[in-house]
C-alpha cells in the first residue's frame, strides 16, 4: 500500500490515454481515483487493472440508493480490491449503516468515505431541494451524520477542512480535491488551495488532477508535489 497522500483523478475519456499516464506514474508516489466516466466507459475490469499494477484505488462512484442497494455495490466494489469508495451522505443514516455493516464482513475492507454537499450546489439551489441553511451548515451537519453511521471520512473542499476537522475525531479522513500547487493552472477550479496549505488545514488526502494529468512530466510534477509538503 502506498504511502502518499496524493491521489491522482484519472479523468480521461478511453483506456488508451488513461493507461499512457499510469504508466508514468508509481505506485509509491500515489493512488488512483477512477470516477463515473471511467467507470461507465471501461467497467470492472479496468479498475483490476489498476489494482493489478499495485495501485490504490479510489474508486469515486459516489452511491446513493435504497440501503440493501448501496450496501451490495459497496460488496461488489470490495471485491474489485478498490482501497477507497464514496457514497452520498444525504442517502441517510440507514444507507450509510448498511454499507458500513456489510463492509465489516469482507476480508478485504475498503475505507468507505461520503460526499456531504457537492461543491456545485449553492445555497439557492440547497434550498430549491429543500435543504434549509448555508452550504457550510449543511457539510457540517452531513460530516457529522457520516462520522456517527461510522463511515471513514468525507470527501471536502480544503476550504471546509479545518471546520471539519475542529468537530470530528482525529482519524477521521478528510479527503480533499481543489487543490493547486503555486505554479499550476486553476482551470475550471475557483476556491482552490496549496497542496501544503491543505494537509495544514486537516486534509488526509488531495485529489490532485490536471496539475499532474497535464503535466509535460506528469512524475515530475508528483514528485514536486511532494517536496512542497
Ligand atoms: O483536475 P482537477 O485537479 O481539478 O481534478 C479534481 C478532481 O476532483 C476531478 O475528478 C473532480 O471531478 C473531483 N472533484 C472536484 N471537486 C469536488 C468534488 C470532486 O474537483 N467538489
Amino acid at each position: 500500500m502506498s504511502t502518499s497522500p496524493v491521489i491522482v483523478a484519472l479523468d480521461f475519456p478511453n483506456e488508451k490515454t488513461a493507461l499512457a499516464l499510469v504508466s508514468q506514474l508509481e505506485p509509491s508516489l500515489c493512488r488512483l481515483k477512477v470516477g463515473k466516466e471511467l467507470f461507465t466507459r471501461l467497467g470492472p475490469a479496468f479498475v483490476e487493472k489498476l489494482v493489478g499494477k499495485g495501485f490504490d484505488v479510489f474508486l469515486d462512484l459516489k452511491f446513493h440508493d435504497i440501503p440493501n442497494t448501496v450496501a451490495a455495490a459497496c460488496d461488489a466494489a470490495a471485491d474489485l480490491g478498490v482501497w477507497m469508495m464514496n457514497l452520498h451522505a444525504s442517502g441517510g443514516r440507514k444507507m450509510m449503516e448498511a454499507a458500513v455493516d456489510r463492509l465489516s464482513t469482507k476480508a478485504h475492507k475498503p475505507r468507505l468515505i461520503a460526499v456531504t454537499i457537492l461543491t456545485s450546489l449553492g445555497e439557492e439551489d440547497l434550498h430549491e431541494i429543500g435543504f434549509a441553511g448555508t452550504p457550510g451548515q449543511n457539510v457540517l451537519r452531513l460530516a457529522s451524520l457520516a462520522e456517527s453511521s461510522g463511515l471513514d471520512g468525507v470527501v471536502c473542499s480544503p476550504l471546509e477542512a479545518a471546520a471539519i476537522r475542529e468537530q470530528a475525531a482525529e482519524d477521521f479522513l478528510l479527503v480533499t480535491p481543489g487543490v493547486r500547487p503555486v505554479s499550476a493552472s486553476l482551470d475550471d477550479q475557483k476556491r482552490v488551495m496549496t497542496p501544503a496549505d491543505a494537509m495544514a488545514a486537516g486534509s488526509s488526502y488531495l485529489v490532485i488532477g490536471r496539475p499532474v494529468t497535464a503535466a509535460p512530466n506528469p512524475l515530475e510534477a508528483l514528485k514536486d508535489i511532494h517536496a512542497s509538503l
